[in-house]
């Protein structure tokens, strides 16, 4: 099995670094999506953008799928239409911890991107992949889900993350 990964955890202020593209789709960029998606799996989550294992390319990996057998590698993504129509979901974080909440996001977006051979995809994506997309996408702009919530709420989860974090130690 691939060793996983470190996660950084919020507050960290690596998570709201802004990631550069990947220059050269090649076996290094490859390797790191394979631990990335080791590292998601490992940790049950459907998302894992480069910035959270704090590597500041644009790349993403993404299993929405029951099976967990779908990976999507997305390199250098950029949302070329996005829905009017919005949804209302719930989302979490593996930098988040035990932390969910509502969020709104288009309900459709296609986003263009490299896959881990460097070749060009439009991916067309609805209900969880695309806020999932949308999710990590923010991470690569250095963007946390919980700064769509109130102020107060988002003290409370940094309060409660700092305390959390201390007693790890
Ligand atoms: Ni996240």
């Amino acid at each position: 099995m691939l060793s996983t990964l470190e996660i950084l955890r919020y507050p960290d202020a690596r998570l709201h670094k802004v990631a550069k593209p990947v220059e050269v789709v090649d076996e290094r960029i490859r390797d790191l999506s394979q631990a990335m998606l080791a590292t998601m799996y490992d940790a049950n989550g459907i998302g894992l953008a480069a910035t959270q294992v704090d590597v500041h390319e644009r790349l993403i990996v993404v299993d929405v799928s029951e099976e967990r057998n779908e990976p999507l590698v997305i390199i250098n993504p950029t949302i070329v239409w996005a829905s009017e129509d919005t949804q209302m979901a719930e989302e979490g974080c593996l930098s988040v911890p035990g932390v969910y909440d509502g969020v709104e996001r288009a309900s459709e977006v296609h986003v263009q991107h490299l896959d881990a051979q460097g070749q060009l995809q439009t991916l067309q994506a609805t209900d969880l992949l695309a806020v999932c997309i949308q999710h990590e996408m923010d991470h690569l702009v250095g963007k946390v889900f919980v700064e769509y919530l109130s102020p107060l709420k988002r003290n409370r989860i940094k309060t409660k993350l700092q305390k959390q974090l201390r007693e790890d130690r």
